[in-house]
């Protein structure tokens, strides 16, 4: 099994990826600065795999480590290669992610996400590794695209963060043309990930006030938070509330190693794919799905619309469901089941 470094580990995706990863074999370097994680992580996901009985010793690496510091990145690559153990393929989660805050602070955004990109991509051709996968976001497309988003609908973000992530692939796709047979890159576009490990002990623990609908729900659900503000009831869709297509964190997981196996099959590719179900639910679908399954009070009220939003957003998937013989299998019942049963055996998260 080829050894891979994964960015941003400690994180949502990142930590629900890594655990997959180890669970099929995979050598992993996890690399996270913590910011918006917590190392508590990783010892909840050796729990994990301690009760499935599976021998990993050796197969993870933590590092803790800014992105943004290019010697720490080489530094890494380095001790792999001197070690006879090359890291030959990279996972990029690590990022800023709350479109509101990139408003804000752009600055902060462009170096986050911009320079540690660039810092691991230059690094990586320095040590001729070879394949990386890369945490674009639907956030690049363009707020005019009418009906399902195809890779092909026009690019046109409406925020920084998500200048920030268009940027990144325009920069790779420059990297990939003049080193063409060296790399090999995969741009996944999220549509809107969500639930946690079926364990309940891993899952979506965002420092601070969340911004994104389902770990407010979550928190509402346990007490945590009060009420759930909904944003709009006014939008032309089938309930007047926005529709988004959540997709289960364990499903985009498994997407992540298909893609990763698809690239090491190829000779030369660089490929953009869009993860999500192609289902669509509406806020008030989600909130009267969450409170069944669960048998839970979620109270909301209405208010205004939220600056930036749009009505509708969903994936056509039928690319990545070819390309990468991958089909989600988690339906929004069970992303409401596995995000309540982390909240609810999580309270203050990881603390
Ligand atoms: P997350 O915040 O939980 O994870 C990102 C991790 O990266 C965190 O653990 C953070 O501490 C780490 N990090 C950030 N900057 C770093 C740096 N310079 N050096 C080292 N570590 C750093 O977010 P997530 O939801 O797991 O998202 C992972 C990636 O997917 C991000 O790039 C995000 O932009 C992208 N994405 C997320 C969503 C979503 O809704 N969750 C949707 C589309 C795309
Ligand atoms: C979902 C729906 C809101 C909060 C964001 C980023 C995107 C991607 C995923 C990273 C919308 C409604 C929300 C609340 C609400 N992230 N809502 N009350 O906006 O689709 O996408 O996260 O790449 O880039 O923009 O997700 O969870 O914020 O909103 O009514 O308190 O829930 O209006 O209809 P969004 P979200």
């Amino acid at each position: 099994m080829i050894r891979l470094l994964i960015t941003g580990a400690a994180g949502f995706i990142g930590s629900h990826t890594s655990l997959l990863l180890l669970e099929k074999g995979y050598e992993i370097i996890a690399i996270d600065s913590y910011i918006n994680s917590s190392p508590k992580t990783y010892k909840k996901i050796i729990e994990i795999l301690n009760s499935k009985g599976q021998n990993f010793a050796n197969k993870l690496k933590i590092v803790k480590g800014d992105l943004r510091n290019i010697e720490t990145i080489k530094k890494i690559f380095n001790e792999a290669y001197l070690d006879k153990k090359p890291i030959e393929g990279v996972i990029h989660f690590a990022g800023l992610k709350a479109v509101g805050e990139s408003v804000e602070n752009p600055i902060r955004y462009w170096d986050y996400n911009f320079i540690s990109a660039f810092n691991l991509v230059s690094t990586m051709r320095e040590f001729k590794c070879k394949y990386l996968v890369f945490s674009s976001s639907a956030t690049i497309y363009g707020v005019e695209n009418k009906g399902l988003l195809k890779e092909n609908s026009k690019i046109n973000p409406s925020n920084p963060y998500g200048n920030t992530k268009d940027a990144i692939e325009i920069f790779l796709k420059d990297v990939f043309q003049s080193n063409k047979n060296k790399l090999q890159i995969a741009n996944l576009r999220y549509f809107n990930p969500v639930g946690a490990h079926p364990s309940g002990l891993i899952g979506e623990d965002p420092k601070g006030i969340p911004n994104n609908i389902f770990p407010i729900i979550t928190r509402v659900s346990v007490g945590k938070i009060g009420n759930l503000n909904v944003f709009g009831n006014d939008w032309p869709t089938r309930d007047g509330t926005g529709i988004r297509d959540y997709i289960h964190v364990m499903d985009l997981a498994e997407g992540h190693i298909k893609t990763l196996e698809v690239l090491m099959k190829n000779e030369t590719e660089i490929i953009n794919l869009n993860l999500g179900t192609g289902i669509g639910t509406s806020v008030l679908e989600l909130i009267e799905t969450f409170k069944l399954v669960n048998k839970v009070n979620i109270p909301y009220k209405f208010v205004p619309r939220r600056e930036g939003d749009i009505a509708e957003i969903i994936a056509d998937n039928s690319y990545a469901k070819k390309l990468l013989n991958w089909i989600p299998t988690k339906n929004i019942n069970d992303m409401c089941k596995d995000g309540f049963n982390w909240q609810l055996k999580n309270p203050e998260g990881f603390g």
